[in-house]
């Protein structure tokens, strides 16, 4: 809700929408018009297809590299997320550490032979990756990867190493831009980092906070969701009752006008430095060990005394800390997610006032 709730701008257009329909399972003209701004967005978006969840978008992303490239196997990092389906439940959060590239479920309902397409890797660690490639670089259908995996950014240079990889190999690129599209930057992570996959997901802002999301890339591999320029054999069915719908379409369509107003990211970015600087100014005065890990837009405190490179590092800080300094900042009024901090253009002083004295509390709670 990168607006905030209830935008009134937003409340308008769905009003408007309501009584003209709801949900109609065939394209219309708001989800086309949404289409369109999104490929004019989007660095790698020639065409846009629409589901209802983050989820289904990733899960049809997969199914699409292995379309594409006629392989089986999918290469993530582990701890990125990526939706509930089972190779995204696939060293999700394991704390059964296994040696690399092996991968775990951390599900229960997984069939093996998911388990056995599907493979893990260290976020930020070009070698590791060149060499598994070097083995397995033929087998592998996609690598799917959040840009910002959860809060971890790409080091410099890590996104386009993997890039030039998956164009070596033939791999399809899929960056997860769910949470970092339209966020990072109005373009998304790819705009942002300036590195361009093959294709996208894309949620949560696109829809304006209903139920909307999209898979987008590049026009030769989109084409496999249609039958008449691939074939039947080469096809990949894509369905679904609320895809798309016209009042999902219309609350993104106008979160999107408003985000290109000027200055709004630049507003968001110092929103987010502020919020940054509150955590910072009461921790460092307590003495408490801490990284501020992230991106402006979006980020989070991690209770450690050392660098954030990936999931192992997040794993190794102090959860305990992390979760006691949630449910303080809760009794002081601010709800956050368990191990993010997204901050929003809707904060007022007041908002930053409220904010600030949570923390304080927090901290001193700690
Ligand atoms: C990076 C990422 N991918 C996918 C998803 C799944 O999206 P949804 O909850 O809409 O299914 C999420 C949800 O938070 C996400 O953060």
């Amino acid at each position: 809700m990168l607006l905030g709730h209830g935008h009134p701008e937003v409340l308008e257009v769905i009003a408007e929408q309501m009584p003209h329909g709801t949900t109609f399972f065939t394209n219309n003209r708001l989800g086309v018009e949404l289409a369109e701004e999104i490929v004019r967005a989007v660095p790698c978006a020639e065409q846009v297809r629409f589901l209802a969840s983050g989820s289904e978008a990733d899960m049809y992303a997969m199914r699409l590299a292995r379309a594409a490239t006629g392989r089986e196997k999918i290469l993530k990092f582990e701890g990125g997320y990526h939706g509930m389906s089972s190779e995204a439940q696939m060293s999700l959060a394991p704390t059964r550490l296994t040696n690399f590239p092996e991968a775990v479920p951390d599900s229960a309902g997984i069939p093996a032979s998911v388990a056995r397409e599907v493979l893990a890797a260290p976020f930020n660690d070009v070698a590791f990756l060149e060499s598994l490639l070097a083995e397995h670089g033929k087998e592998i259908a996609g690598i799917i990867v959040e840009p910002l995996q959860r809060i971890v950014p790409p080091e410099d240079g890590f996104l386009q190493a993997v890039r030039d990889l998956c164009t070596r190999y033939g791999i399809a690129l899929i960056f997860d831009e769910v949470v970092t599209g339209f966020r990072l930057a109005y373009g998304g992570a790819q705009e942002a980092y300036g590195v361009v996959p093959d294709v996208c997901t894309l949620g949560k802002i696109i829809g304006g906070g209903f139920p909307l999301a999209a898979v987008a890339g590049r026009r030769d591999l989109m084409d496999h969701f249609d039958k008449d320029a691939v074939g039947a054999d080469r096809w990949l069915m894509m369905l679904g009752t609320l895809s798309g719908n016209p009042v999902a379409a219309a609350a993104g369509l106008k979160t999107m006008e408003i985000l290109r107003r000027d200055g709004a990211y630049d507003r968001l970015h110092a929103i987010g430095e502020r919020v940054q600087g509150l955590y910072t100014k009461h921790l460092d005065a307590a003495g408490i060990a801490h990284r501020i890990v992230g991106h402006p837009t979006l980020f989070d405190v991690v209770f450690t005394g050392s660098e954030v490179r990936n999931y192992r590092d997040v794993l190794a800080a102090d959860a305990a800390t992390n979760g006691r300094f949630n449910k303080h900042l809760r009794a002081g009024g601010i709800l956050k997610s368990p191990s993010k901090t997204y901050p929003c253009l809707a904060l007022t002083e007041e908002d930053f006032e409220v904010t600030e004295s949570a923390i304080a509390a927090a901290v001193a709670a700690l």
